[in-house]
């Protein structure tokens, strides 16, 4: 395909503990709840407001660029429609402005990168990536996201799993690919999508045998506060 990069042929090892679920909202309620996660790229925020209801985090972050309302259009549908009038972020905000009051939700302006860098490393339970597509963005993403998330816990997903749209070639499933095997991070989901924009839930590998174990006896015991992966 042209102007596409090569995808790295993914080992077995790196797959076997995958399951495939219908759509991205069944990777919901498999996350943990009452932790903290960050949205990546959040538009007017209905996966946000999804997020939020299901997974009840005690902290979300809603990054964003916030200048889609400088586009006349996205999506088909007039900007100036989607937001009500309002800029992007002014929208959001609003959106969202109980849990912003009540210190749930916070609100970061300006690129990915830079801001994941201002969430405390770390501490994060989950990241959701859905911001710019390309290759370098989201190996860059990928690299700041295993800093900042819990060590042995920690959850990325990453939307749009496909290799190219009407706009051009994407960079996530290459991204992907290379941060898992250079990382060391299993595929543990496979969500389906009707046009195949599919998203997948990636988790670091447990580094022995007794961490493996350790990992599986929570779930075994019945307890599903950290997630279900
Ligand atoms: C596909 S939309 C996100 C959709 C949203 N996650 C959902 O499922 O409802 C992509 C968003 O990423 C944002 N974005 C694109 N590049 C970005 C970047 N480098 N840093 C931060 N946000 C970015 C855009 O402004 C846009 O709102």
């Amino acid at each position: 395909m042209s102007g596409t990069r090569p995808v790295k042929h993914l080992p077995d090892f790196l797959l076997r503990n995958a399951r495939i679920l219908s759509d991205r909202t069944k990777i919901l309620p498999l996350l943990p709840k009452g932790g903290h996660i960050a949205e990546v790229g959040v538009m007017a925020g209905e996966f946000s407001r999804t997020m939020i209801e299901v997974c009840r985090p005690e902290r979300f972050y809603g990054i964003d660029l916030f200048l889609i309302h400088e586009m006349p259009q996205v999506w088909g549908r007039p900007t100036s429609e989607m937001f009500k009038g309002q800029t992007h972020q002014a929208f959001y905000e609003a959106r969202f402005a109980r849990e912003i009051a009540r210190g749930q939700v916070q609100v970061l302006a300006g690129d990915s990168k830079t801001m994941l860098e201002r969430i405390p490393d770390y501490s994060l339970d989950v990241v959701y990536l859905d911001a710019d597509h390309t290759y370098p963005s989201v190996i860059a993403e990928l690299e700041v996201c295993s800093r900042k998330l819990r060590p042995v816990t920690g959850l990325i997903v990453l939307n749009d799993y496909i290799m190219r749209d009407d706009a051009g070639p994407y960079g996530v499933i290459q991204a992907a690919h290379d941060f898992m095997m250079s990382h060391g991070w299993e595929m543990v989901a496979f969500a389906l999508e009707e046009n195949m924009y599919c998203d997948v839930v990636l988790r670091k590998l447990p580094a022995s045998r007794c961490r493996r174990i350790a990992r599986r006896l929570p779930l075994a015991a019945g307890y599903h506060k950290l997630g279900r992966f």
